[in-house]
């Protein structure tokens, strides 16, 4: 088994699964979350960094949001055709189980990799790039920007204290101060109350 060789078919695999889809939460985003997960690796060389790149490249490749597959299909899909162990295609999907946002609110992985792609995932939601997803998404189902700003205060905000790893605690800091400054400039500029 040639990991790289795999870990460049992944990026490929999930860039073709997802083209087409620019909310914010398709291939580019796949992306961002699996150079956060390489940055994150760099303070983790105890991690199995194979496992955690091809979970940060296919966490999304079932999201139920995007997709109508069950039991990981379209990870299964990429997995089943490579030189795999069963028993790691079977961990990596069960990472990618324990990572999703929207099943898993407070819920923590067990392993080591399973919380760095977690917490991968969660850094981009969050600074700059966090802002500009949630208009983007605000935008696209039509959200009055009050909506927008409001998802700050019910998820974005909170998310720097539900990072696993001390490595991406400190990337969250930064990003959740920018966030901050950007509020407060939002208030001085519009004179709206902050909610
Ligand atoms: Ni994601």
């Amino acid at each position: 088994m040639n990991k790289d060789v795999i870990i460049t078919e992944a990026i490929e695999y999930v860039k073709d699964l997802f083209a087409g889809n620019s909310d914010g939460h398709g291939a580019d985003h796949t992306m961002r979350v699996y150079q956060n997960a390489k940055a994150l690796m760099e303070s983790y060389p105890e991690a199995d960094g194979f496992m955690v790149l091809l979970a940060a490249l296919l966490h999304d490749a079932d999201d139920h949001k995007l997709f109508n597959t069950e039991n990981n299909a379209n990870a299964r899909a990429f997995l089943g055709k490579r030189d795999i162990p069963a028993e790691t295609a079977d961990q990596i999907c069960t990472m990618i189980n324990a990572v999703s946002f929207s099943q898993n609110r407070g819920k923590t992985p067990e392993t080591l990799e399973g919380k760095i792609v977690q917490d991968a995932d969660r850094l981009d939601a969050i600074g700059a790039i966090g802002i500009a997803r949630t208009f983007a998404y605000g935008g696209k189902v039509g959200r009055d920007l009050s909506v927008s700003i409001q998802h700050f205060y019910d998820k974005l905000l909170l998310l720097k204290d539900e990072m696993n790893t001390d490595a991406a605690k400190a990337m969250a800091q930064k990003r959740h101060e920018y966030m901050c400054e950007f509020l407060e400039e939002y208030y001085k500029e519009t004179g709206m109350e902050r909610p």
